[in-house]
């Protein structure tokens, strides 16, 4: 029922958006931005802000549980390197909080959750060392972890600067309906799914027939990377919603040159966003939160351009 009738899945939605739980999103919502900011004031990791001791106990985490993807040099196998600009472009001006929770909540990849907390500081210490982070007196703590921030060591702009224009283009295959059917529908359905289904619960077994996407495909992703998966493939979806020539089921183009379309497509790229950093906490509420802002996202849209009263007037301006 909840998956058969277009449209109805924001249905499940949990209704906590007036609640306790909204008002704390909307907090969380702005979190990198305030810890951005927050690192600024504070230190940076130019400031000598752990200990050798606490890096070579990092090193010996590194060594057991990390090596093997991220490579001997912290150069990158399987995983991205953990040093130099592919790895700084990234977390350079974030504070190490982040950092840290980042390796504490999804690495190591094949057994997240399995260093302690200590275990995973000391192992971002290790990291800095590898980045030529100068090493200190004392050991980093944990009180002192969203008051650094990650120094981008080489100074400049943190992430490579644009490629040139694309020479090739891609044009639309689908009609809109068939880019919300294909992307925008399995893939809210499956953070959907975690309102009621705790991706990090252990299961076995035969599968019921009507398990969760999240616990059907569990055998071939994680499920927390399922999760991780379509909170990107909506933030992704942004460019295909505003391919030039990109029809509606009813022959209209998609308005891809009005503002408010533009702001619709950028709010659903700020979800998607959202609700990966809240996959990344690999917390089951946080995600439920964040939901709200996904159906929020696709409302605002279909409430102008879906959701009128004949479908011959569907992506046509108000
Ligand atoms: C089985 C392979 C595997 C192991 C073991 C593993 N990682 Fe990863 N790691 C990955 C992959 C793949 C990614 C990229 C996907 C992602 O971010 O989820 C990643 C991403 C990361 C990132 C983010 C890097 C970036 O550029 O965004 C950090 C930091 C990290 N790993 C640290 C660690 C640490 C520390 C350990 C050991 C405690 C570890 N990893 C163990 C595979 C692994
Ligand atoms: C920028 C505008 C916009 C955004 C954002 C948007 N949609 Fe849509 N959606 C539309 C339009 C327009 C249609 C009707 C398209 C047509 O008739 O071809 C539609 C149709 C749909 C349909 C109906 C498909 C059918 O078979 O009738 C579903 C389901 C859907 N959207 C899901 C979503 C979900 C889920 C999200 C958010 C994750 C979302 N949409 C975000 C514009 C949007």
């Amino acid at each position: 029922m909840r998956f058969s009738v277009p449209g109805s899945w924001f249905q499940v939605r949990v209704q906590v958006r007036f609640g306790v739980l909204g008002s704390v999103f909307v907090c969380s919502l702005f979190g990198v931005f305030a810890l951005r900011l927050d690192a600024q004031q504070g230190r940076t990791t130019k400031d000598a802000v752990y200990s050798a001791a606490q890096a070579k106990r990092g090193e010996a985490v590194y060594t057991e549980k990390c090596v093997a993807c991220h490579g001997a040099k912290l150069d990158g196998d399987l995983g991205p390197p953990l040093t130099g600009q592919a790895f700084l472009g990234i977390w350079g001006g974030l504070s190490l909080a982040e950092l840290v929770d980042k390796v504490h909540n999804t690495m190591p990849l094949d057994a997240p959750k399995t260093l302690t907390r200590p275990q995973a500081i000391d192992v971002v210490a290790y990291v800095l060392q590898g980045n030529q982070a100068p090493a200190g007196a004392a050991d980093l703590a944990e009180a002192a972890l969203k008051q650094v921030a990650l120094d981008s060591m080489r100074g400049g702009p943190s992430r490579p600067a644009a490629t040139p224009a694309a020479t090739t283009s891609f044009p639309a295959t689908g009609t809109v309906n068939q880019v919300m059917r294909g992307v925008l529908f399995p893939s809210s359905n499956v953070l959907f799914d975690v309102q009621t289904q705790d991706p990090g619960a252990r299961t076995s077994g035969t599968r019921p027939e009507a398990a969760s996407t999240t616990v059907r495909y569990g055998d071939v992703y994680q499920p927390w990377q399922m999760v991780d998966a379509a909170a990107i493939a909506i933030a992704e979806a942004g460019p295909m919603l505003m391919i030039p020539g990109r029809r509606c089921e009813n022959g209209k183009p998609a308005p891809v040159d009005r503002a408010d379309w533009q702001q619709y497509v950028q709010g659903l790229v700020d979800a998607g966003r959202a609700a990966y950093k809240a996959s990344q906490t690999r917390d089951q509420a946080t995600v439920a939160e964040v939901t709200n802002v996904i159906s929020d996202a696709c409302a605002n849209c279909h409430r102008v351009y879906r959701d009128v009263p004949t479908a011959a007037g569907r992506c046509t301006p108000p």
